[in-house]
């Protein structure tokens, strides 16, 4: 005999369902516009304090972003976001070599220095070694008593490399204080024809060294992303429950750390992370989440809002588990509690063409996340691998058994004894070789101001008010893409398969 069960509602009834759309169901809509491409100005904020003057940051992958790619993002404007598949002591290191990429004063310990008792034999080679053209003479107290450069141990060599370095060094030495400015220090150069200015404190003691070729290459940077003391940009991920990896990330300057989790509407995760903010100084950006709900519950505390769930190239999240979020609509919800509470939102997966990117910034985003476009990159970790004829490069999945199995955090389920036993949620694959990061950029960033001309807007807040979506049939989709023709010369911003 069958049990009365209380009243509830029927099961049909969720079959009403709402519906969500991703980057391919949806066309900007063109408007009247004055704006030109090129006048666009696509500079964002990222999180509460952190500016970047481009909407852009590349995905906390291995097989994305360590410091080779950090440093360039951030000199184009961006911010890379340092993965964390590795030890704290390896992120602190990375995080030294961006924040020390492009500083105007080198710090004490970086300098390559001289002893006035060295030959002048001795030194040559220690500079050929080093990779410096001078170096600071100095005492054992670290006076600065001189400074040797290449010109003037090149007579040397010829009758007297045994010669002390005292002898050939130049000791009337022009050095400023520890508040000099970058425009200071070209100065003092060009008065004294020299090429670097050795940085002293209170007692001549050497705490550091500007050079002219440090300068200069600052100067070509001029959009770089850079904090209050003129050095590089650069995000850290860290898992919701790393207080160590958090701190330590915080005190080696990191500007921005990302909580990387797979589903951040998860009351412990939400809970360790809002800790993580009150231990930290940096910004801190919580994701992923994919909805109106788990945004509410992280705007309060979050300085940042990451949203993806499931939409990466190499995302097996939605098959495996069966959830996600098609990602414009996730994007949009998101960003209609941030954005009423002023907090920046990052569109994280999915993009495969400029066009995406801006569309994402059009549903709400301040900035877009980018894994597979920047994989292929000379800036991503590892080697260019050759497959009948092709160039390609290692791109993996966080969540994927080789990722996993290599530390992988613990974004996904992974608790397993032997790799039968994880539960992966991502891929290992190949993406082609595509040369420069800056190139890459270039075609991403100059698409995205073309959209920002066809919808009539100036900077990124004006676009993402005035920009609206049409919806788009499986025909315009097909209208969109090249077709009834047979392409012959590859464009460096389209391929079919994105
Ligand atoms: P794209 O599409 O730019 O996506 O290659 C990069 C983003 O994908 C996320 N990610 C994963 N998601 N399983 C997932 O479901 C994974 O193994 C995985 N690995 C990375 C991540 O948010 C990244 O920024």
């Amino acid at each position: 005999m069958a049990n009365d069960v209380p009243d509830r509602e029927p099961f049909s009834e969720k079959l009403r369902i709402p519906e969500a759309l991703t980057f391919d169901d949806v066309l900007l809509r063109p408007m009247e516009s004055r704006v030109e491409p090129d006048d666009a100005d696509v500079s964002t904020r990222v999180s509460t304090n952190v500016e970047l003057n481009l909407p852009v940051l590349s995905a906390a992958m291995d097989t994305v972003t360590e410091s080779d790619m950090a440093i360039g993002m951030a000199r184009q404007g961006g911010l890379g976001v340092l993965h964390r598949n590795m030890t704290v002591e390896e992120m602190t290191e990375e995080i030294e070599r961006v924040k020390r990429a492009d500083e105007l004063v080198i710090q004490r310990d970086d300098v390559v220095t001289a002893s006035p008792e060295q030959t002048v034999r001795a030194v040559d080679e220690m500079m050929e070694r080093e990779g410096v053209s001078g170096a600071p003479v100095v005492a054992e107290d670290d006076t600065v008593l001189g400074i040797i450069s290449g010109t003037d141990i090149r007579p040397y060599l010829e009758v007297g490399e045994r010669d002390e370095v005292r002898e050939a060094m130049t000791d009337k030495v022009i050095t400023a204080g520890q508040d000099v400015t970058a425009r200071r220090a070209l100065e003092l150069m060009y008065e004294h024809k020299i090429e670097r200015v050795p940085i002293v404190d209170e007692e001549d003691r050497l705490v550091g060294l500007v050079t002219m070729q440090g300068i200069l290459q600052r100067r070509e940077h001029e959009d770089a992303a850079r904090d209050e003391a003129g050095r590089l940009r650069v995000g850290v991920a860290v898992g919701p429950f790393e207080d160590d990896r958090a701190t330590a990330a915080d005190e080696a300057g990191a500007d921005v750390l990302f909580i990387d989790c797979a589903h951040a509407h998860n009351r412990n995760v939400i809970d360790s992370a809002r800790e993580i903010t009150e231990l930290v100084e940096a910004d801190v950006v919580v994701g992923n989440v994919g909805t109106r709900e788990a945004a509410e519950a992280v705007v309060d505390f979050a300085d940042g809002v990451k949203v993806g769930i499931g939409p990466g190239s190499i995302c097996t999240t939605r098959v495996v588990t069966g959830a996600g979020m098609p990602q414009i609509t996730a994007v949009a919800e998101v960003a209609d509690v941030a954005s009423s509470r002023d907090v920046p939102v990052i569109a994280d997966g999915g993009i495969r063409y400029s066009g995406d990117a801006i569309k994402a910034i059009a549903a709400g985003a301040d900035a877009v996340m980018l894994g597979s476009y920047f994989a292929g990159t000379d800036e991503a970790p590892g080697r260019v691998i050759t497959m009948n004829g092709k160039k390609y490069k290692q791109y993996r999945g966080m969540g994927s058994v080789g990722a996993m199995r290599s530390g992988g955090g613990d974004r996904y389920l992974k608790d397993a004894d032997d790799d039968e036993e994880f539960v992966p949620e991502g891929v290992e694959a190949a993406t082609p070789y595509k040369g420069t990061l800056a190139s890459e950029l270039h075609q991403l960033v100059g698409g995205m101001k073309s959209g920002m001309g066809y919808v009539g807007a100036e900077t990124i807040p004006a676009f993402k008010e005035r920009a609206r979506f049409v919806r788009v049939s499986a025909a315009g989709q097909t209208e969109g893409h090249p077709h009834d023709v047979m392409i012959t010369d590859e464009a460096p911003n389209y391929s079919p398969q994105g």
